[in-house]
């Protein structure tokens, strides 16, 4: 994929930690500030008017209106675009306002979607909602299927996207990124992935063939649990569309405070993440010895399915760890006897944070119920924090002797 990203010929050096840390480029006219300012304006004035236009017809560089665009945010989509190396990204409010935004600009009513089954619990509403109801079903396959069976056995006449996670939220399932985007070149279709659990210092999927990628920079970009975003990263005439129809339309903006957060956050990205895999990697081989746990999901384990695969296409295995108990009694039992991890829905923070989904969002349905679904009622998420590995150890098997 071309490079157009104009910061990235002027960073000195190519590493990532380099490019995390000063891919910003020089964004300030009156002084050269060690962090990017926060552009807090709704609006921007003009002395001739037809500036505006020039601006929003893209003859001209500049701002107009934050929903469109605003200096702090576009700092954040440019470094987006550099560490994903792509042409552009465009942000959002959030995860969800980015995935909707994609779907719903690439979809016309009748077409269908290909997804993995193993995907947001979120993402998976709005597909069995939003998208049904605007007649554009969704198939799904099984991150287990042989995928160059089973794809093209779904594709129709209709069918426009691929979409799928990897590794996937909650079961950390690992799909081939050039599979998917050989399979969707060969039959003219748009490959989507959902990157928030890898990140671009894990895993590029672009470079691969994927057509878009999208994040949830509520997770590890911001990474402190203080701000929800969404960006999208792909070819400059789809992010161009996204920010035209989706931005304008529906106006589901990233505010310029949460995008200089992100910028923030993206600076110690590569050394949270390191920290993160590697603290997954130890409890991940903990829980593996413990009787009391039934098994343990975790890509960088030599047994997981996905383990060669990610290997392949993923810098370090990510610092998400699920495992499954005997029972979801089981479950809520070890949740409620943690100390030191916290119980929460999101991931990607400093504390190590632990999710049930049938306790959490789906305590009115039975176990054959959630099954039906696609939830695990006996699976538990850990997203490792940063503590000290030794002592997440420590917490977790506390918790689990209590069984
Ligand atoms: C993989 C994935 N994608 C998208 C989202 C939605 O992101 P947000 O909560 O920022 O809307 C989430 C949220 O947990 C997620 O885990």
């Amino acid at each position: 994929m071309k490079r157009t990203n104009k910061v990235v010929g002027k960073v000195a050096g190519k590493g990532a930690g380099t490019l995390l840390v000063h891919g910003e480029g020089d964004f300030c006219a009156v002084a050269s500030p060690s962090s990017m300012p926060i552009y807090q304006a709704s609006t921007f004035f003009f002395t001739d008017p037809a500036d505006v236009a020039a601006i929003a017809g893209g003859q001209k560089n500049g701002f107009v209106y934050t929903r469109m665009g605003n200096p702090t945010v576009k700092a954040f989509e440019d470094k987006i675009a550099l560490l994903e190396e792509s042409d552009a990204a465009v942000a959002f409010s959030s995860g969800m306002a980015a995935v909707a935004a994609v779907l719903l600009e690439l979809l016309e009513p009748g077409d269908e979607v290909i997804s993995s089954s193993s995907i947001y619990g979120g993402t998976r509403i709005f597909f069995d909602r939003t998208l049904r109801k605007l007649n554009c079903p969704v198939l799904y396959f099984d991150p287990q299927d042989d995928l160059k069976v089973k794809l093209p056995s779904l594709i129709t006449k209709k069918t426009r996207l691929i979409f799928f996670e990897s590794p996937s939220n909650p079961s950390l399932s690992i799909i081939d990124v050039r599979v998917i985007a050989d399979i969707a070149r060969k039959y003219r279709l748009v490959s989507v992935i959902d990157n928030t659990f890898a990140t671009p210092y894990l895993q590029k999927p672009l470079l691969e063939g994927i057509d878009c990628v999208i994040h949830s920079a509520t997770k590890y970009i911001g990474g402190h649990g203080d701000a929800l975003g969404g960006i999208v990263a792909g070819p400059e005439k789809l992010v161009r569309r996204l920010r035209e129809n989706m931005l304008m339309n529906l106006g589901g903006c990233l505010s310029p405070f949460n995008a200089w957060l992100f910028l923030r956050g993206l600076k110690t990205l590569h050394l949270r993440m390191d920290c993160h895999c590697r603290s997954a990697a130890a409890i991940a081989e903990f829980l593996a010895g413990q009787n009391k746990v039934r098994s343990v999901l975790y890509p960088g384990l030599r047994e997981h399915p996905g383990h060669r695969t990610a290997g392949k296409q993923m810098k370090d295995y990510g610092g998400v760890v699920s495992l499954t108990l005997g029972s979801r009694a089981a479950c809520r039992r070890f949740m409620k006897r943690l100390r030191l991890c916290r119980v929460g829905v999101s991931l990607g923070d400093t504390e190590t944070i632990v999710m049930n989904a049938a306790l959490m969002f789906n305590s009115k349905l039975s176990d054959a119920a959630c099954l039906q679904k696609g939830i695990d009622p006996t699976l538990i998420r850990i997203s490792t924090g940063l503590e000290d590995a030794a002592d997440i150890i420590g917490d977790i098997g506390q918790a689990l002797k209590g069984l």
